[in-house]
């Protein structure tokens, strides 16, 4: 990887430097990172290897132009250099379900999965499938901004949008769902401080 940021930070130090960016260095998004980072949120797990999630990189100015009015005016969308937007497609997944299935199971492990799929998710409707393949998505969504950090790179997650008129522009068709749009460069501001409940209020233990 011909990555422009040598240090990459240990798990505990993304965690911990991890904030909410809405400033960012105007420069492009160097490539080869932006392409680790898709790699690295593709390895998030999910309920039977489903892999939900799907990626839309959007660095045309114009293109983030859009998205910033359907994000009400949100500045930090064509203040960064790239935006990914990371969405669920439940349909592809069901129809490509085999795709999914580990290589180590042969023919008999295809055909699980489609039985698999085909009798959890054939009997719930586009939307309710939709809400558990979102579910996938999310985590997908947590990995990206992590992996970011992890490579010196800083993001603000967002939901602040109104999703059919991304979905338009971008040609998404109708049933996707977005677990957010993530736009993605090197901070130019410091961003607040975590302020979070202690693991006392928010933690019990048996
Ligand atoms: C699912 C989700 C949606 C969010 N939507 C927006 C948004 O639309 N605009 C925005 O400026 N920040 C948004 N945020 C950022 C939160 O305000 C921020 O994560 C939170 O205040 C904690 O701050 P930190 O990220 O700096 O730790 C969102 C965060 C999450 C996780």
């Amino acid at each position: 990887m011909t990555a422009t940021t040598p240090n990459v930070l240990n798990i505990k130090e993304a965690i911990e430097t991890r904030r909410s960016i809405r400033k960012y260095v105007q420069e492009p998004m160097n490539q080869d990172d932006l392409h680790e980072i898709l790699r690295l949120a593709s390895l998030a797990p999910s309920a039977w290897n489903a892999q939900t999630w799907r990626f839309a990189v959007v660095q045309d100015p114009a293109v983030k132009q859009q998205i910033q009015d359907a994000a009400y005016g949100q500045g930090q969308i064509t203040n960064a250099p790239a935006v990914i937007v990371v969405y669920s497609d439940m349909e592809d997944t069901l129809q490509t379900v085999e795709e999914t299935a580990h290589p180590g199971m042969g023919e008999q492990g295809r055909e699980g999965q489609r039985k698999t799929f085909d009798g959890v998710f054939g009997g719930q409707d586009v939307a309710q499938r939709g809400q558990w393949g979102l579910s996938q998505a999310n985590i997908a969504f947590g990995f990206m901004m992590l992996a970011a950090r992890g490579l010196g790179y800083d993001t603000v997650p967002m939901l602040g949008f109104q999703p059919e008129k991304v979905r338009e522009i971008l040609g998404l068709p109708e049933h996707v769902q977005f677990a957010g749009l993530l736009p993605l460069g090197k901070r130019a501001e410091d961003g607040f401080p975590h302020h979070r409940h202690s693991v006392e209020r928010i933690t019990k233990f048996y």
